[in-house]
């Protein structure tokens, strides 16, 4: 290797309803890592190498956060066994390689990020799943392209959610419009072909609404999912719409007046705050819709989403 890379290397750990990823730095270079990743390997559920925090590409390969153990304690057992599983934004395999390791059958995983499909194979390799998951590119414009005239038991996603300044040049991985929400909403237009008869999609995502409800994931749903059991589990904890994007002119640099104009547009479409929410619908089952909300906080919003 002819360059030292920077990562850090999560180790997930506990069980279902308890998940939690204990974490290291390594630096890509001699032999040292490798070494480092297979010790952390022998003692955890499983192990994953992504870029650290503070790495500012647009092709940040995203490091471990709440919402990726809120969504392994949400992952139903029954979902997942024999499973032909789609995951939409592979990142590291982190998700995948889960799914896998509960008895998924097969798990294909779209990804456009070409640093991310590098690092999700060999966080397969080392997990030992790398027979079953297949990594696919992804397409920005039309999501599900790429798997267009397949079916699949269950779709996984932790898409792109974060708010974003409009012509801020983002990371791939969260980039989503000012809400947070047009992959998502692009996501939930064009899911069911791919959805297999009684099959599932089970979705980690931020959610835009008020303080009580993520009211514009509610509508969107309601809207595009019509014809199923849909589940929407909110965390304990929303942060404020306003908290969320005023860190873009503090850590990020950008125009106090940017944010502000984000701000007033929230507030004149009813946006105050923020959920991290389960989505969870299983096709063709009696029609209904059900919103709860997390036993405890797995975001506590110290420092959104970490950076
Ligand atoms: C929030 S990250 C989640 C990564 C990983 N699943 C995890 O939970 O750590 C979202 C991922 O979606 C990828 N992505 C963005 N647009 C995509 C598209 N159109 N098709 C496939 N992947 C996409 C990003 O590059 C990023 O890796």
């Amino acid at each position: 290797m002819s360059e030292a890379v920077d990562v850090q290397i999560y180790s997930l750990q506990g069980e279902q309803n308890n998940y939690s990823f204990a974490e290291q730095s390594a630096t890509l270079a001699g032999t040292d890592w490798l070494e480092k990743i297979l010790a952390v390997k022998q003692t955890a559920l499983l192990s994953v190498i992504t870029d650290p925090f503070d790495y500012q590409g647009i092709d940040q390969v995203i490091p471990m956060q709440p919402e990726q153990y809120f969504m392994m304690d949400y992952l139903l057992p029954a979902d997942v066994q024999g499973a032909n599983v789609l995951e939409v934004g592979l990142g590291s395999g982190v998700l995948s390689i889960h799914a896998l390791q509960q008895g998924a059958a097969k798990v294909t995983g779209l990804e456009i990020n070409p640093k991310a499909k590098v690092y999700a194979g060999f966080n397969a390799l080392i997990n030992g799943v790398s027979d079953r998951l297949v990594i696919r590119d992804g397409d920005v414009n039309s999501i599900f392209a790429p798997v267009q005239g397949e079916k699949f038991d269950l779709i996984i996603s932790n898409p792109p959610f974060e708010p974003t300044p409009p012509g801020m040049d983002y990371y791939l991985n969260s980039s989503a419009g000012i809400y947070g929400f047009t992959f998502l909403e692009k996501m939930l237009t064009t899911v069911l072909p791919q959805l297999a008869d009684q099959g599932v999609l089970q979705i980690v995502t931020m959610a835009p609404g008020n303080l009580e409800r993520p009211e514009m994931l509610i509508k969107t749903a309601q809207q595009y999912l019509p014809q199923g059991a849909t589940e929407i589990i909110c965390d304990l904890a929303p942060i404020t719409y306003a908290a969320f994007v005023d860190r873009f002119v503090g850590i990020f640099g950008q125009d106090k007046s940017l944010i502000e104009s984000m701000k007033a547009q929230a507030a004149s479409d009813g946006v105050t705050h923020l959920h991290m929410c389960i989505l969870r619908y299983r096709h063709n089952a009696p029609s209904s819709l059900t919103i709860s909300s997390t036993p405890k906080i797995y975001e506590p919003w110290e420092t959104p989403l970490g950076i």
